[in-house]
């Protein structure tokens, strides 16, 4: 037995912020933000209406109407953000709850893998369901970053590249032959954990570096740890990001992590009919397509469209991908995210 995808959706807020948008609010230009990254527009999110669970469950409902299932029959829901709605408790709840279905009682897990959640949250379910534990999983990957972004100049080299979206997949059990996921991978290192990220608010105290760097007093007194008044006059509630050294790490774990799915399967490179990259920027695309010697066809980007969307990339790509009929009966998909933490995985499906 494995994992089918038995119906998929996307969502993206309406509102289209342009690289030009943008300018208005940071030094910044149409031609730098393409050149490096390769984004055109991204979609936001409308303040006080939408959150990351609402834009999952716009997702949800049509991945659950195309695999027409009743939504009383999800057994169990998986959600992957990295800009939760709370710091606790997590979207999962909230999105049972949003589409209704709070009296099935289903499990609710939440997963934080930012970039790679969708892979990491797949692989989960997978077993789920090869066990014979869960029928119809919901798992759902949504980000709302335009809240949490630092508009000013400071922070333009990570908030350019950031964008709202979500998608989602109900996954069920197949039997039919050599079809269905394949294989997942998962990885991680710590190392470099505070290279991409946001570090405050936190329970840290700043125990991993300079403490007032972070925001915090040499003292003891209990509380005012979690988030300080200095944390806010100094602009400290934003992600960082070392471009650079995600850059650097991201064309490493990429390749690696897909030959490892392949070696696992017996496949080559020549057998991926679609590589659906975590959309992380074009630069990072291409130079794994490169170094995998993959054609045009065989790699999907949307990248110029919606900007990063973390969790919900690789769903909404799928997504969309199918829908422009770019996905056909018994194609191999090949799934790959590098991200935060670093945290990276894999996943063969065979359609
Ligand atoms: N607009 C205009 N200028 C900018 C911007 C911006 N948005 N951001 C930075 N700059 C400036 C910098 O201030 C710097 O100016 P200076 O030379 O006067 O000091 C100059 O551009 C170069 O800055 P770098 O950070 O060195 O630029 P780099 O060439 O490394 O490009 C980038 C930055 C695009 C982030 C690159 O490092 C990269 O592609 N990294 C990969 C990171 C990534 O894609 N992360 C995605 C999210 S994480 C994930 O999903 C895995």
């Amino acid at each position: 037995m494995r994992t089918k995808i038995a119906g998929i959706g996307h969502y993206v807020p309406e509102k289209r912020i342009s690289n030009q948008d943008l300018t208005q609010y940071m030094d910044t230009s149409d031609e730098w933000i393409q050149e490096r990254t390769g984004i055109q527009e991204r979609r936001y999110a409308e303040n006080h209406k939408e959150t990351t669970t609402t834009l999952g469950t716009r997702a949800a409902e049509i991945a659950i109407e195309k695999a027409g299932i009743d939504k009383n029959d999800i057994d169990f829901i998986i959600f992957a953000t990295l800009s939760a709605d709370y710091f606790f408790p997590g979207c999962g709840v909230l999105l049972q709850r949003e589409l209704g279905i709070t009296k099935t009682e289903i499990g609710a897990l939440d997963i934080r893998n930012q970039c790679s959640g969708f892979i990491y949250g797949l692989s989960v379910a997978d077993q789920f369901i090869k066990s014979g534990m869960y029928k119809n999983i919901l798992l759902v990957g949504a980000e709302m970053h335009s809240m949490g972004l630092d508009f000013s100049t400071e922070g333009r080299g990570v908030t350019v590249i950031f964008g709202d979206g979500a998608g989602a997949v109900v996954l069920q059990p197949t039997l039919e032959e050599g079809k269905g996921v394949l294989t997942t991978h998962l990885h991680s290192d710590g190392t470099h954990a505070e290279e991409l990220a946001m570090i405050n608010p936190g329970s840290h105290g700043g125990y991993h570096g300079n403490k007032e760097k972070y925001g915090f007093k040499e003292d003891d007194h209990p509380g005012g740890i979690f988030a300080t008044q200095t944390m806010l006059d100094d602009n400290l509630f934003a992600p960082n990001m070392n471009g650079q050294l995600v850059f650097k790490k991201a064309v490493q774990k990429f390749p690696e992590v897909i030959h490892e799915a392949l070696k696992a399967t017996n496949l080559n490179t020549t057998d991926i009919d679609l590589l659906i990259p975590h959309q992380a920027n074009l630069r990072i695309s291409a130079f794994v397509q490169k170094s995998l010697g993959l054609e045009d066809h065989q790699v999907f980007n949307n990248i110029q469209k919606y900007g990063n969307t973390t969790a919900a990339s690789i769903p909404i790509a799928l997504s969309e991908a199918m829908k422009e009929g770019k996905v056909k009966e018994n194609d191999l998909l090949c799934l790959a995210a590098f991200g935060s933490g670093f945290t990276w995985g894999s996943a063969l499906i065979r359609m």
